[in-house]
């Protein structure tokens, strides 16, 4: 559905009217990608990251972080272990750590692959011919936020980086033949409606396959410590939002909306979210993986949390995704 920038600000800040815009959502939701919840089986392999973004619990500059990272047999191994739990996706996600090499990657990737499940890549910006040989190693799609379309927002947020390369990487990864996710923080510091309007109209236009719209929360060990931080309602009205201008794509219910709700997820499922991310990293490394504080879920297994969220999706009288739960464009299902 078509909507301009003005309209999207009008749904944005009419708190009054978003039971209405929820509705809305989840009917669209039902309509073009059904009542299925694709579930992802995520695995927070290594908290080294070389940046330093001011929001975030593992930038380079939080000296409290007790830093680790998967061996490539613990990394494979805890990927064999989601796919007999029944994950049809594996996403490796990271931080920016250049001890993963091309070598290194590419044969976790080709051992991963082997398990029968998509794979996801979630671990920053790379040179396109790493792009490249990850893509033919077996990598089927790859998950980077733009954080912000906001370009001065998104260079104070960390001066190092450039939200070109970025937004460069996120065409390259296109090119490439990706599935292709993105997404945003809401309630960053000095971050207004409309460019929350203004980035997700950024989200259509590429024609994002996936769309993460997540709360920020401010961490203690940060520069934003003392920031406000994003409300719940807002990362909904934003998500459900995404959900009409995108009707068919793929939008998960993220661990920051649960993060400050204990319903967060259910309710994302019921305004327009399709897709739930489960933790399968194991316990001992997950409460180091600290991007934002109440991080859900810290002293679970894997198997808690997969049976934990089977429940929450039945309650709601939904269904667990059989599938690898790709992108099917509405084009393609009604031919
Ligand atoms: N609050 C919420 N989300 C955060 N992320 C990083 N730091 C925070 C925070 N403090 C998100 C970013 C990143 C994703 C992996 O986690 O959007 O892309």
């Amino acid at each position: 559905m078509n909507l301009n920038k003005t309209d999207i600000i009008c749904r944005l800040t009419d708190s009054s009217r978003q039971e209405e815009l929820f509705k809305t959502a989840d009917k669209i939701r039902h309509d073009y990608v059904g009542d299925e919840v694709h579930l992802r089986g995520l695995i927070e392999f290594s908290n080294i990251c070389r940046n330093n973004c001011l929001y975030c619990g593992i930038r380079r500059g939080n000296k409290q972080v007790n830093r680790y990272r998967l061996t490539e047999d613990e990394l494979i191994e805890t990927a064999r272990r989601g796919a007999l739990l029944g994950f049809k996706t594996i996403v490796m996600q990271s931080g920016e750590d250049m001890y993963y090499t091309v070598p290194r990657l590419c044969r976790i990737i080709e051992s991963i692959k082997k398990f029968d499940v998509a794979v996801t890549l979630s671990i920053g910006e790379r040179p396109y011919a790493e792009y490249k040989a990850f893509r033919e190693a077996g990598a089927d799609r790859y998950l980077m936020r733009i954080e912000t379309t906001d370009k001065a927002l998104y260079h104070k947020l960390d001066p190092e980086m450039s939200w070109q390369y970025r937004y460069e990487c996120l065409l390259a990864l296109k090119e490439l033949g990706y599935e292709l996710g993105s997404g945003i923080m809401v309630g960053l510091p000095e971050q207004s409606f409309e460019s929350i309007a203004a980035d997700l109209l950024f989200l259509k236009k590429l024609d994002v396959d996936m769309a993460g719209i997540g709360p920020f929360i401010p961490h203690s060990q940060t520069p934003l410590k003392d920031a406000a931080g994003g409300t719940l309602e807002l990362a909904l009205r934003t998500m459900a939002l995404m959900r009409i201008l995108l009707p068919d794509i793929n939008i998960p219910a993220t661990t920051a909306m649960e993060s400050l709700h204990p319903q967060g997820r259910v309710r994302a499922l019921q305004s327009g979210a399709n897709v739930i991310m489960s933790n399968i990293t194991e316990s001992e490394y997950r409460k180091l993986y600290e991007l934002y504080p109440d991080k859900v879920c810290l002293e679970d297994t894997p198997v808690h949390c997969r049976s934990c969220i089977d429940t929450k999706i039945m309650s709601i009288g939904r269904t667990i995704g059989q599938g690898y739960g790709s992108r099917i464009r509405y084009s393609e299902k009604i031919k």
